[in-house]
């Protein structure tokens, strides 16, 4: 299974959101998280069109759009324009959800389905085989550097157990209060996108990101640091 930390650039420093981006990027970073708050859906506003518009010759990176907006089938075409290789919707967030993901695969992107984590893995039951990426949230979206809420690692276990039982690799992403002492318990869960904003960002990049990923299977077996 292939692991990825996905740096969220809501904790990134936005004076020099440019080389932030580029630092991530030079410590092997294949995935940007790329947090969009509507004030609506989520008690904070972030960011949107302009600033993905403006970061998206920067680099090739898989720009990894996870919408907190309601109604989010009403913005598909703004953020594919704009740059998005994913795009990500909450559940919670969108009356025709089967219809949504046929019109994020009809940009030509990726799909994604985030859950907050009081909702049942069952809202997933007829959309499996249209979502590319399913974000598991580990906390209750809407500012960076909360605390995990445990309940969802239990959660993951049992969406990845699923997925093995339909014969589907799909990523389970999981997005808030990962760091160094939480990293562990949501791989060893199933989670193999780590989203992480502060435990990232916040200090030095490149070795809050090598610490990071020295935690992942693969480079416990190779002893490497990517
Ligand atoms: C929802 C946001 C945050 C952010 C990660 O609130 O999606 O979870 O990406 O925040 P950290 O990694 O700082 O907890
Ligand atoms: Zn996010």
């Amino acid at each position: 299974m292939e692991y990825n930390l996905a740096p969220s650039i809501l904790s990134a420093d936005f004076t020099h959101l440019g080389d932030d981006i580029l630092a991530v990027k030079n410590c092997g970073a294949r995935i940007l998280h790329f947090d969009v708050m509507d004030g609506w859906f989520v008690p904070s506003i972030s960011f949107g069109i302009p600033v993905l518009n403006s970061i998206r010759p920067l680099t090739d990176m898989f720009y990894d759009v996870h919408l907190m907006v309601q109604d989010a089938e009403r913005y598909i075409d703004d953020f594919a324009d704009a740059g998005a290789d994913g795009i990500t919707v909450h559940a919670e967030a969108c009356t025709h959800l089967d219809r949504v993901l046929d019109e994020i695969h009809a940009k030509g992107l990726k799909s994604g389905v985030a859950l907050n984590p009081a909702t049942s893995l069952s809202v997933l039951d007829y959309v499996y085989e249209k979502t590319d990426m399913i974000l598991l949230m580990t906390v209750n979206p809407g500012f960076g550097g909360q605390k995990l809420v445990p309940a969802v690692l239990d959660k993951i276990s049992k969406l990845r157990a699923i997925l093995n039982e339909r014969g589907l690799s799909t990523p389970i992403e999981v997005d808030g209060g990962i760091h160094n002492e939480t990293i562990d318990s949501v791989i060893q869960a199933g989670a193999n996108v780590i989203v992480a904003g502060s435990a990232v960002f916040k200090g030095d990049i490149a070795s809050n990101y090598r610490a990071l990923t020295a935690h992942f299977p693969e480079a416990a077996e190779d002893g490497e640091h990517e």
